[in-house]
């Protein structure tokens, strides 16, 4: 058979399951509302644009200086032919917000993680990771494994004591490195840190925490988990991206002690042998945070809008999970249902996406909402008007 029949084949197997996935194009900026080829004005519900900061003024200026400045990028690998002065402003930026001696910049959290996982575990090593890790981490571990010959444990979700006989069993390994998630980002729930903290002391671990859907949305100040639990600066190794809340663009960072940064700057193959993140994404970010750190507001609006809606939701007779973070998946049991509900409320004029097997368990399809700070009270009323139309129709509530 040749290539073409076959990718023929499997999509049309995609769309005969309903899991096929279309591309909403979309002509104007990231924000609440924006302008969807083909349907006029949608308020979206399902980006990572957490604070609104993805169209700012001054996120988008720091990226236009930062062009005519810097030009397009590095055209080649930072240590071959140099690195911008705003990548080492960044890297600093980064590093202070998330209370980390530094950081190192990559072109994404994926990345980021795989250089992490790919550079510190060799042989004697064991990596241990939450069972609903995000993609780029279990990626990073098969790399991992494939590379460096590690060795891996996987524990059931959030489970301490399941993660404490991984760690008892893993006491002759040289590095036992505890990877999670600070927000799951199917679940919106929070890693239980400090328990980890303890644990990785008890059993002299190291942990490394993907902050991805924390940075700018947990803490009071958007500090990411570590600053929610009170436990800023103890966590040994925080990667996070620069593609949700901290502008939208792409990019990503790991950060730890300057020991740390030095070694995946001479060893983390992503850094050796791919570019830098453009200078304008570099700058838009660094923007990005001095924003946040100057409007820390921004971060309670983004948690009450989340109470907000979650709470009305529940009002409705909706299921939402609960929680505290502005990721607020409503589950709905199966697939179709989950897709028809999608497809309804973008008709509304609402974007959100719906999510089934296998991107979560058999059964557990849901839409999953994410609120932003930029939302307004009457953006979410709009929104949770048609997700009352909608769950009446389809017989929900
Ligand atoms: C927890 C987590 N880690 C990593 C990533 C990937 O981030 P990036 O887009 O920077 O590669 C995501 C994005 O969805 C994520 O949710």
């Amino acid at each position: 058979m040749s290539l073409d029949d076959r990718l023929r084949g499997e999509l049309e197997q995609f769309r005969a399951a309903g899991v096929y996935k279309r591309l909403n194009y979309l002509a104007s900026p990231q924000a609440p509302r924006v302008e969807m080829e083909g349907r006029g004005e949608v308020l979206i519900l399902s980006s990572n644009n957490y604070l609104g900061l993805a169209n700012a003024p001054d996120v988008v200026a720091a990226g236009h200086r930062a062009l005519e400045r810097y030009g397009a990028g590095t055209a080649s690998v930072r240590f071959i032919c140099g690195t911008f002065t705003i990548h080492r402003e960044l890297e600093a930026a980064l590093a202070r917000l998330v209370g980390c001696a530094s950081s190192l910049s990559y072109v994404s959290c994926w990345n980021a993680n795989e250089g992490l996982c790919a550079t510190l575990l060799g042989e004697q090593d064991i990596v241990i990771s939450d069972q609903l890790n995000h993609a780029s981490i279990i990626d990073a571990i098969r790399l991992a494994k494939s590379i460096g010959k590690c060795q891996s444990a996987v524990y059931r979700h959030s489970d301490m004591q399941d993660l404490e006989e991984k760690l008892r069993g893993a006491k002759d390994c040289r590095l036992r490195l505890i990877f999670t998630d600070g927000v799951f980002s199917m679940e919106g729930d929070i890693a239980r840190l400090p328990d980890l903290i303890a644990l990785s002391r008890q059993y002299d671990a190291i942990m490394a925490v993907d902050d991805s859907h924390a940075t700018g949305v947990l803490g009071e100040t958007g500090r990411g988990t570590a600053e929610h639990f009170g436990v800023l600066g103890e966590v040994p190794i925080i990667t996070s991206t620069l593609g949700k809340a901290l502008g939208g663009a792409a990019g990503g960072f790991t950060a730890g002690s300057e020991l740390l940064t030095d070694y995946l700057t001479q060893r983390s193959r992503p850094q050796l042998f791919s570019n830098a993140l453009p200078p304008t994404v570099a700058a838009s970010a660094l923007a990005a945070v001095q924003h946040l750190e100057g409007h820390p507001e921004l971060v309670r609006s983004l948690r009450d809008n989340a109470r907000y809606f979650r709470d009305a939701l529940r009002g409705f007779g909706f299921n939402p999970l609960p929680g505290e973070t502005p990721i607020i998946p409503v589950i709905l049991g199966d697939t179709a249902k989950a897709i028809a509900m999608s497809d309804l409320l973008l008709a509304h004029g609402v974007f959100v996406t719906g999510f089934g097997y296998p991107v979560v368990p058999q059964g557990h399809a849901r839409v999953r909402c994410q609120i932003s700070a930029a939302h307004t009270r009457a953006d979410l009323d709009f929104a949770l008007r048609a997700f009352q139309d909608v769950g009446k129709k389809l017989r929900l509530i």
